[in-house]
């Protein structure tokens, strides 16, 4: 049985949380979640810092066999994201409140401040032996119909679950989940002590 660990390879010292974190998309679809794990996930969320602490989220956790987990998987999901997310524990629909102004820097702060929270609730679930998975690839209207959403914007779906192996998994997702995570040299994403060139 294989169930893949991707480390990242850093150049420095990271918290293992923050190092063993990687978004994988083969899940144990009969794994499901306790009340109280859903409740530490939405606490994780509840308690991440946000602008004059205006809180400016919602999450709808649906959990997997629930009637409308299974109407997002059907509707509210894009592309490849319809392939392997229908079998996670719990999808987590993040929600970010609207401003009476719409400004567009109201709308920057609040998605910073939702992104926040779900970062904090995806590393909860990490410290709970949980994998997640965040999706971009969505159909933001079907969600809001589904979910009877008023006054906030549809950001993200976050699919959160138990790893499994790679085994039965179809060629196309083991391809996937066995890829090299990469990301950008280091300097290019910080840089100490001079300005910008
Ligand atoms: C806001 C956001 C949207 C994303 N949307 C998708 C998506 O729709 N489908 C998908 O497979 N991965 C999606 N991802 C996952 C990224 O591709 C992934 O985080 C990135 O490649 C880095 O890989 P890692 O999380 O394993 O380090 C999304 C990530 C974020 C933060």
């Amino acid at each position: 049985m294989t169930i893949p660990n991707k480390p990242a390879d850093t150049s420095a010292q990271l918290a293992d949380l923050i190092r063993n974190r990687w978004s994988p998309r083969i899940f144990d679809p009969t794994h499901l979640l306790s009340a109280e794990q859903i409740q530490s996930l939405g606490e994780a969320a509840r308690w991440a810092p946000s602008s004059s602490n205006q809180q400016p989220w919602h999450v709808v956790f649906l959990t997997q066999g629930s009637k409308l987990f299974q109407e997002i998987s059907e509707k509210g999901l894009t592309g490849f994201n319809q392939a392997w997310a229908p079998s996670c524990s719990l999808y987590a629909v993040m929600l970010a409140r609207q401003t009476e102004k719409g400004k567009a820097r109201d709308q920057a702060g609040t998605y910073f401040d939702l992104g926040l929270a779900s970062m904090q609730m995806v590393m909860q679930a990490e410290a709970m032996g949980l994998k997640s998975h965040f999706m971009g690839g969505i159909v933001p209207l079907e969600i809001e119909k589904t979910l009877n959403v008023k006054d906030h914007w549809v950001v993200c779906v976050i699919a959160i679950g138990k790893q499994a192996s790679l085994e039965a998994a179809s060629e196309d997702l083991i391809a996937r989940e066995t890829a090299e995570r990469t990301r950008l040299p280091s300097e290019s994403v910080y840089s100490v002590d001079k300005p910008l060139s």
